[in-house]
C-alpha cells in the first residue's frame, strides 16, 4: 500500500489520511505548547494501533520530559513502533533508532540519528524539533544553531511550519551570542504566527542577554495574551520575572511567583518546578525572605530526590532542599548522583560529574555558611557549565551563586573580577552594578563603590513600564 506524505513532503508508511490529520493536529499542539498532544495522538493510536509514526511521535515527545514517571509510557510507545518495523519506511526506522538510543541513555547518539533522518528529509519537522530541543537539554550550544542551519535553505514561507523552524534558529543564534540575527529570526517567526511561544521566548532571551530589561518587559507584557495560556507560560513568566529582578522590582517578582508559578491551574510538572526553584534561589541569594514558599516547593521536588535522571533537574531539586533545610533530601540527591556517576553509562554521567555534583555540593556548602568551600567548588567548573544543559540565562544561576559566595567569603577581589566580566557583557544591568558596588566596597574602594551604586540607581530609576519596545 502506498504511504502518504505530510504537508512538508516527509513520507509516512500509513495510507490512512485520518492518521496524518491526527499527527498534524498533535504536532501543531506540541510546537505551539498548546493542549495535550499525547492525548491527541493516543486517540489516533486507539483507532489504528498500526500507525507507526503515531507511536514514534508519542515516544519522541516523551523523551523531552526528562522524568522517570514518563519513562514507562515512552518505552512502551517505542516498543509498539519497533514491533511494526517491517511495515515502517526508512524515515520511520530512523526515528526508531533515535528514540532507542535515547532510551538507552545515549542522548548524543539520538541526536545524531535524528540528524541522519534530516540529511535525507530536511523538512522532517519532528526530527528537527526533537533534535533541537535535545541540543538544549544537552547543552550542545553550536548544534542548537547549526543543526537548524543545515536544513533552513530547504524551507521557505510556502512550506507549512516554516515559522517554527525560524523560532528554533532564533534560539540557536541567541545561545551562540549572535543576538542581531537571533532577534531578526525570532521577530520574523512571531510576525508569521504571533502565538509562537518558542519564538517569543527566543526574543525574550535576546533582551535578557543584552540587558534590555525595559524592552523585555514590554516585549513580554504587550503580547501576554499570545503566550500566557499555553504550556510554556511558566517559563515565560520566569523570564519576565528576571527582567523585574534585574532592575530591583522585587515586589513584582514575588507577585509573578505567587500568582503564576507558585500554584493554581497549569502550575504543575517538572518545568514549573524548575522555573520556580530557579527564581526563588536568585531571590534567596540576595537575602529576600521567602516565607513558606521554599517548603511548598521542596515538597513538590521531594519525589525526585533519588531520580538522578538528569543533572539539570538534580541541581534545581537541590536548591529547594538546601534552602529549606531538608538535609535528608539533599543527602539523597548527592547519594543518588554519586551512585549514578559510579555505575551509570549514559550521557547524564558526564553532566552529573562535571557540573551537577559540584554545583549541588556548592549549594549545600553555601546554605550551611561554608562560603569559601562553595567558591572553591564552583571556580573550577565556571567555564564548563554549558555541559549541564539549559540556556545561558538558566545557567547564570551558577555564576550568581559563585559571586554571592565570594562576597560572603570576603573574597572581594575575586568577586570584583567576576562581576567586571558581567558588567562588560551587560553594562545596562542594575543588578551587575549593585554587585560591583558591594565588591568594591569590600575591597576598600569606597569611591568606586559609590560610583557603582550610583550607576545602578540611575539605571534603576529609568521608567520601565511605559518604555518603548526598542
Ligand atoms: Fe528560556
Amino acid at each position: 500500500m502506498q504511504g502518504l506524505e505530510d504537508p512538508r513532503g516527509a513520507p509516512l508508511s500509513t495510507a490512512d489520511p485520518s492518521n496524518l490529520e491526527a499527527l498534524e493536529r498533535a504536532h501543531a499542539l506540541a510546537l505551539g505548547f498548546q493542549g495535550d498532544p499525547i492525548a491527541e495522538i493516543d486517540r489516533a493510536l486507539a483507532r489504528d494501533p498500526d500507525f507507526v509514526m503515531g507511536w514514534l511521535f508519542k515516544a519522541g515527545m516523551l523523551t523531552q520530559a526528562m522524568e522517570t514517571r514518563i519513562y514507562e509510557p515512552m518505552v512502551a510507545a517505542l516498543e509498539a513502533a519497533e514491533a511494526l518495523a517491517d511495515k515502517a519506511n526508512e524515515r520511520e526506522r530512523g526515528h526508531m533508532a533515535a528514540v532507542r538510543a535515547w532510551v538507552e541513555g545515549d542522548f548524543t547518539r539520538a541526536c545524531e540519528r535524528w540528524d541522519r533522518v534530516l540529511i535525507d528529509h530536511p523538512r522532517d519537522l519532528l526530527a528537527l524539533q526533537l533534535a533541537h530541543l535535545s541540543d538544549v537539554l544537552l547543552g550542545d550550544v553550536a548544534s542548537q544553531r547549526d543543526r537548524v542551519a543545515r536544513v533552513l535553505p530547504e524551507w521557505h514561507e510556502g512550506v507549512p511550519g516554516y515559522g517554527w523552524v525560524l523560532g528554533f534558529y532564533a534560539f540557536g543564534l541567541e545561545e551562540n551570542r549572535d543576538f542581531g540575527r537571533a532577534e531578526e529570526m525570532g521577530r520574523r517567526a512571531v510576525a508569521l504566527n504571533p502565538k509562537d511561544a518558542y519564538a517569543i521566548h527566543a526574543v525574550a532571551h535576546v533582551h535578557e542577554m543584552t540587558g534590555r530589561q525595559a524592552g523585555g518587559i514590554w516585549w513580554m507584557t504587550s503580547r501576554r495574551d499570545d503566550w500566557a495560556a499555553g504550556n510554556f507560560a511558566n517559563h515565560l513568566w520566569w523570564h519576565l520575572a528576571l527582567f523585574h529582578l534585574d532592575v530591583g522590582e522585587i515586589d513584582r517578582v514575588l507577585e509573578i511567583y505567587d500568582e503564576r508559578l507558585r500554584g493554581g491551574p497549569g502550575a504543575e510538572g517538572k518545568y514549573q518546578e524548575l522555573d520556580s526553584a530557579a527564581l526563588l534561589w536568585r531571590l534567596w541569594l540576595y537575602g529576600h525572605d521567602l516565607g513558606v514558599r521554599w517548603t511548598e516547593l521542596a515538597d513538590k521536588w521531594a519525589p525526585a530526590a533519588t531520580d538522578s535522571l538528569y543533572a539539570f533537574n538534580d541541581v534545581h531539586a537541590m536548591m529547594t532542599f538546601v534552602a529549606d533545610g531538608r538535609d535528608d533530601l539533599a543527602e539523597r540527591v548527592l547519594t543518588a548522583a554519586e551512585r549514578h556517576v559510579r555505575r551509570g553509562h549514559d550521557d547524564n554521567v558526564a553532566m552529573t560529574r562535571e557540573v551537577g555534583l559540584p554545583f549541588c555540593r556548592a549549594q549545600q556548602a553555601f546554605a550551611e555558611g561554608r562560603y569559601e568551600e562553595a567558591v572553591e567548588r564552583l571556580l573550577p567548573i565556571r567555564c564548563q557549565t554549558q555541559r549541564l544543559g539549559g540556556s545561558h540565562a538558566q545557567r547564570d544561576v551558577i555564576a550568581l551563586t559563585l559571586i554571592e559566595a565570594a562576597l560572603r567569603a570576603g573574597r572581594y577581589r575575586l568577586a570584583r573580577a567576576l562581576i567586571n566580566e558581567r558588567v562588560a557583557l551587560k553594562p545596562t544591568s542594575p543588578q551587575n552594578w549593585r554587585l560591583l558596588g558591594r565588591a568594591r566596597q569590600g575591597a576598600g574602594d569606597q569611591d568606586g563603590a559609590r560610583k557603582a551604586r550610583a550607576r545602578a540607581t540611575s539605571l534603576f530609576s529609568q521608567p520601565l513600564q511605559n518604555a518603548p519596545a526598542e
